[in-house]
């Protein structure tokens, strides 16, 4: 796991490299049970190094504290990116395909029992499905045998709070999943 961080946080592989400030490797516990992917760092990741440390990242506490998981004990939390997109643009193709060997990486090192991926770009790559949102949602899919809800991004919750029930919905779904029902 050192050695896989320190190769993300000296990584070139892509432009992001040369308009990044820090790479965004994680937060949380690596010894977790659950993984939360979401999408790529923003403004306040970026300036720290932390992953979900800005406005989007406070919500996700309040999500995984409704179904009694939390940041310091039970969560590891990353991207599928590692590196800011300039202005917090979407992630590009050729990005996600060069920066995920890192995340498929931590998967397999952090052996969660759980995966919760938020957003469009995490829910498509961990369930392999070019589906929109709305349809990825409700359904327990499987990430090389480990158990994927997917569920809103906490920024796009941010904007439309019409989105908070289903999302309600699904961090139930990733209890009873947790819990083994
Ligand atoms: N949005 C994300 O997808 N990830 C972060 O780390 C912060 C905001």
């Amino acid at each position: 796991y050192a050695a896989l961080k320190a190769e993300a946080l000296a990584c070139q592989r892509c432009a992001l490299a040369k308009t990044r400030k820090n790479v965004v490797f994680s937060d949380g516990n690596p010894g977790a049970r659950l993984m939360v992917v979401g999408e790529a760092p923003g403004a306040r990741e970026d300036k720290t190094g932390l992953a979900f440390v800005g406005p989007a990242g406070k919500l996700l506490d309040l999500h995984l504290g409704s179904v009694g998981l939390s940041r310091a004990d039970s969560a590891y939390i990353c991207n599928v990116l590692k590196c800011r997109p300039p202005g917090n643009r979407n992630p590009l193709p050729v990005e996600i395909q060069t920066c995920t060997p890192f995340l498929r990486k931590q998967i397999e090192l952090i052996s969660p029992q759980a995966i919760l991926a938020v957003g469009t770009f995490s829910g498509q790559f961990l369930t392999g499905m070019a589906k929109p949102l709305g349809r990825l949602r409700g359904e327990v899919y499987s990430y090389q045998g480990v158990p994927v809800v997917v569920t809103y991004h906490p920024a796009a919750l941010l904007r439309n709070s019409g989105w908070t029930r289903a999302t309600w919905d699904d961090l139930q779904l990733l209890r009873q999943v947790m819990d083994g029902a």
